[in-house]
């Protein structure tokens, strides 16, 4: 497609001169005559680039210019200048000019200036697309994800954040569950007011009651001073109630009066206190099945679960795990650290019991103890080097512990298919799923 330049200079003999050679050159023109027709030009036919004359009257050229940086545009300009005036050039390329060519100028230079600008802004029109593209698959708040599942996740988050409504967010141990939640505070209209904690499983009952709500002054033996709970601070903010599955039955069902009512007592009081609160919970234990078995309350759950988000076990968007290689990398300053292709795959296909944590973990581990700037798989911690066998060979054999080697491990896993099947090859290949020219292969390769 061609590309269109406007042309902006009162003398109609110049417009007509570029307008003609530039056409012949296969640009599409639009001409303006001052500068209030350069604006309405902009305006109607967003051009790729302009050649905008200096001296203009209504406005002048680097009145134009600067109105248009102003609105946004980014299209390349090129400034004429009068010959010898360095003071207007200088002035023209801080108010956003791309380049200045001096009246009167070869037609020449100025065709070069001209492809040069437009190969520029098509490369940093190019950048910003790419830029953009990043950030929406790579990144809401520090946030890596590209599995499918995950941007699923992330666009949730994104419509949710900005309402009260209470969310729930589902997952394993490591998966996440508290950078979502610091994401829905952050993104919403909360975000600068606070984000508290409750770290339900960590606490005995009685002190996470005193926790949530507060108490006052003598409401027990110790309770010298009154204090508020942090339902109470965190007021106008966002309340996390992680590991909501462990609180007990009876604090659930003052759990649910807040809820329901907005409102509650200290400890050991009788004022009623209102407050706002955004409510996000979090738990890695299946609610449903605990309603069943009677140990959490129905209609808590049903509060809670007004937006469930569900957060995949890392094994099961194994996809990420390159891109959170990389993220964990840049994090821990070691950008140029790469892994090769072996270690990459085992890291992929080792199961991550400890999820997103753990990768972390293991990455920052490598980082500091990893001498070279290539990782490979003798880098990788033993669980990885094994576990990668396990998953691939898809059986239930038992591995052998420490610091062994791949070849260690296919060789203990060989020996003990082999001696469940009594030695018969046929049936240890079964095992192994491998074919039976294989496994003798690999066995006389052992010297088994
Ligand atoms: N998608 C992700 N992108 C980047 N970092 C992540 C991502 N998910 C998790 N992390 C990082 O992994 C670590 C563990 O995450 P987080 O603490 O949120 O998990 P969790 O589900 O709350 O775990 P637990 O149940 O053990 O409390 C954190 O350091 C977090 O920043
Ligand atoms: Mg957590």
């Amino acid at each position: 497609m061609s590309k269109r330049v406007l042309i902006a200079d009162d003398e109609k003999n110049m417009r007509w001169v570029l307008g003609e050679s530039l056409t012949q050159a296969g640009y599409e023109i639009v001409e303006a005559a001052d500068g209030k027709e350069a604006l309405a030009a902009i305006k109607e036919a967003a051009p790729d680039l302009m050649v905008l004359d200096h001296k203009m009257p209504r406005p002048d050229g680097m009145e134009v210019l600067r109105k248009l940086r102003a609105e946004g545009h980014t299209f390349p300009v090129i400034m004429l200048t009068a010959h010898g005036n360095v003071a207007t050039a200088v002035e023209a390329m801080k108010a956003g000019a791309t380049e200045y060519v001096t009246k009167p100028f070869d037609l020449e230079e100025l065709k070069l200036a001209i492809e040069k600008a437009i190969r520029i802004g098509d490369l940093s029109a190019e950048v910003e697309r790419l830029r953009a593209e990043i950030d929406r698959d790579w990144d809401v708040d520090g946030i890596v994800a590209a599995d499918q599942r995950m941007v699923e996740v992330l666009s949730t988050v994104e419509k949710v954040a900005p309402t009260n409504a209470t969310v729930i967010i589902y997952g394993e141990s490591g998966t996440g569950k508290e950078l979502i939640a610091r994401a829905l505070h952050r993104l919403s209209p909360r975000g600068e007011r606070p984000f508290v904690e409750v770290h339900a499983g960590a606490l005995p009952e009685t002190l996470l009651e005193s926790e949530l709500f507060g108490f006052e002054k003598g409401a027990f033996t110790g309770a010298l001073t009154a204090k508020p709970g942090r339902f109470e601070l965190a007021n106008g903010g966002t309340l996390f109630l992680d590991e909501v599955g462990d609180i007990t039955l009876s604090v659930q069902v003052k759990l649910l009066r807040v809820l329901q009512e907005r409102r509650f007592e200290r400890l050991g009081g009788t004022r009623s206190i209102e407050v706002d609160v955004r409510v996000i919970a979090a738990t890695n234990k299946d609610l449903q099945r605990m309603i069943a078995e009677g140990t959490f309350r129905e209609d808590l759950f049903y509060r809670l679960n007004v937006v469930p988000i569900t957060l995949p076990p890392l094994r099961k968007r194994a996809g990420d795990i390159p891109l959170l290689m990389a993220h964990f990398l840049e994090k821990h300053q070691a950008g140029r650290k790469t892994f090769t292709p072996e270690a990459t795959r085992m890291l992929v296909e080792y199961a991550w019991p400890g999820n997103i944590r753990e990768l972390e973990n293991t990455i920052e581990r490598i980082v500091i103890l990893a001498p070279g700037d290539e990782v490979g798989v003798a880098d990788l911690p033993a669980e990885v080097r094994t576990g990668a066998v396990h998953v691939a060979a898809n059986t239930t054999f038992v591995l052998p512990e420490g610091g062994c080697d791949i070849e260690e491990v296919e060789m203990e896993l060989i020996r003990q298919a082999l001696d469940r099947s009594g030695g018969n090859v046929a049936k240890a290949a079964k095992l192994t799923g491998l074919t039976p020219r294989t496994l003798e292969a690999r066995m006389q390769r052992f010297g088994m």
